[in-house]
């Protein structure tokens, strides 16, 4: 954090915010919820009935709401779609990078395909949208940009090499561009999001319930993109000045905000340096402190 949390009302009106991503799941809830709260939504996203149906079902808050069909997956579609939020709503206040896909394989059974395409969307992807979006930040004066990751960028996860890939360099961009981009008056956050929709519907059951558990899953199941809009929201508003470079999760009523990677253990070398010797008695003596088991988070 860069400085003390001002005490201002949480409030989106006036806020224009681009979700990309928008015509589904977590997205769409946060684009209903910045609708709710009073601002202008661009719901940028790469499949044209998904954009129909979210605009339709949000059709309401008619002025304050636009479509854009484009992929973020090249600069042209960032591009575009930033050019369409501007020439609409003549500012772009917030980005929120939430659109992702999954293709999940062992690495052993990845293909160079199933890694590229996920990259270029979830990675890369994040990365279009920011370069697009800066110029107009930059010119306001202003910006904010969340970034949507998720916990095996810290942790990995079996059968997800690309998708863990992506939101670790995710997190990175997160650091990278809150320290770059701070004295510009644009912060830079990442949420870990918890929320049962249409893509973890493709993660297969079994598996699913044997690495967490019935009591886990059963929660998971339960986890709702409406719980999750709230913390873009005050992300999104005044009264979260001064937050960057953060990373926050949200899993039903659960928040945490999460340390990025940190020493967990120091020592120095007993001799003048490290021999294979001093480092098989440093690893037996201290290895209970690091090697905890990973408590998966849902
Ligand atoms: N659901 C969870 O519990 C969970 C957990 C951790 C992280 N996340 C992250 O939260 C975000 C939202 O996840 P979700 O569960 O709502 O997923 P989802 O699959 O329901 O929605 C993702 C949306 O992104 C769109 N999209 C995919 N590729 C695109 C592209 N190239 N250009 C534009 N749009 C594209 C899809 O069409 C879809 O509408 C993702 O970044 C995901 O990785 C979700």
């Amino acid at each position: 954090m860069t400085e003390g949390c001002e005490s201002v009302v949480p409030d989106l009106k006036n806020k224009v915010i681009l979700v990309t991503g928008a015509g589904r799941g977590i997205g769409r809830g946060i684009a209903e919820y910045c609708l709710n709260q009073g601002a202008s939504v661009v719901i940028a996203e790469i499949d044209p009935d998904r954009v129909a149906a979210a605009s339709k079902a949000l059709s309401r808050y008619e002025n304050r709401i636009l479509g854009v069909t484009e992929t973020v997956s090249t600069m042209e579609g960032a591009s575009r779609t930033v050019q369409a939020s501007v020439e609409r709503f003549g500012r772009v206040d917030v980005l929120v990078n939430n659109a992702a896909l999954t293709k999940d394989r062992s690495i052993i059974r990845m293909s160079e395909q199933e890694f590229d395409e996920v990259i270029a969307t979830n990675l890369k992807g994040a990365f279009n949208c920011t370069k697009s979006v800066l110029p107009q930040m930059l010119e306001q004066g202003a910006g904010r940009i969340i970034n949507m990751t998720a916990v095996s960028g810290f942790s990995g996860n079996p059968g997800q090499t690309n998708y863990a890939a992506a939101k670790g360099g995710l997190m990175a961009m997160t650091l990278t561009w809150s320290a770059e981009l701070s004295r510009k008056n644009i912060a830079v956050n990442a949420v870990i999001p918890a929320a049962w929709t249409e893509m973890s519907e493709t993660i297969p059951t079994e598996g699913l319930i044997q690495a967490v558990g019935e009591e886990m899953y059963r929660r998971l199941r339960s986890r709702k993109p409406s719980q999750v809009a709230p913390l873009i929201g005050f992300l999104a508003s005044d009264a979260a000045r001064g937050i960057t470079g953060q990373c926050f999760s949200i899993a039903g009523r659960e928040l945490a905000v999460w340390g990025f990677a940190r020493p967990v253990v120091q020592a120095e070398a007993p001799d003048e340096e490290w021999t294979m010797d001093s480092l098989e008695t440093f690893v037996k003596e201290k290895n209970n402190l690091w090697q905890k088991p990973v408590e998966p988070f849902i």
